[in-house]
């Protein structure tokens, strides 16, 4: 292994390891400069896939007022971008993936802001939410959907995508088809879909619409 590879592994292990917020934030913080290349090089597609799934949900709707939530350096949003969608916030709580995302020149505004408390939006503020990569083991837990739902309005769209693993065991599946008893959304479209080529990985891709 070269002396890339190395650190690659060790960051890669401490994003998938980290014991908290603090431990994940320096592990992506050491990784925003190289983020967009060693996915590449991973064969990551979920940030593709996802923006289709969302273009499909809004039916093109190009003036969607879209919160990209966990944007890390921006990919998701640079999708949405080649679709025609044009008004676009960035969320996330590493300074320095947002740092990043910034230097694209993509997003209306971007927001350091920690998805697993009270969000600093208001009620109903998007007709869309896309969340790509980020309920996974040791980021966001399955309370994080309320969030979405509460600045989404009703009759706008959350697109997720949930890795494969973690689908049962974060109690992710659970919360998911609470919200649905519960009628804050009904669900659109859910289907596997590759999210690593390279390792092999799946993910779920979730898409609800918010009820009133
Ligand atoms: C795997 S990256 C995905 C980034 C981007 N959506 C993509 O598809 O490339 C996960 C992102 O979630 C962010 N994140 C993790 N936990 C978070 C939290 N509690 N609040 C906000 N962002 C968080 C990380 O900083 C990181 O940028």
């Amino acid at each position: 292994m070269t002396d890339k590879e190395i650190t690659k592994t060790e960051i890669l292990n401490k994003v998938y390891t980290a014991d908290d917020h603090e431990q994940l934030r320096d592990a992506y913080k050491a990784w925003a400069t190289d983020y967009d290349s060693d996915l590449a090089e991973l064969g990551y597609v979920a940030h593709i896939t996802s923006a289709e799934a969302l273009d499909q949900a809004l039916g093109g709707n190009h003036e969607a007022v879209i919160l990209d939530a966990g944007s890390g350096t921006g990919l998701v949003g640079e999708e949405l971008v080649k679709r025609g969608y044009r008004t676009l916030d960035a969320l996330d709580y590493s300074w320095e993936m947002l740092d990043e995302a910034a230097s694209k020149n993509i997003y209306r505004s971007l927001l350091q802001a920690n998805m697993t408390m009270r969000l600093p939006l208001e009620d109903n503020a998007y007709d869309a939410v896309i969340c790509t990569g980020t309920f996974t083991y040791g980021h966001i837990t399955a309370d994080g959907f309320d969030e979405l739902v509460r600045v989404t309005r009703p009759g706008g769209v959350i697109t997720f995508t949930v890795r494969e693993g973690a689908y049962e065991e974060y109690g992710y599946r659970a919360r998911m088809l609470d919200l649905e008893i519960k009628e804050a959304w009904e669900l659109v479209s859910f289907y596997d879909t590759p999210y690593q080529i390279e390792e092999g990985n799946v993910c779920k891709m979730c898409t609800y619409r918010v009820l009133g």
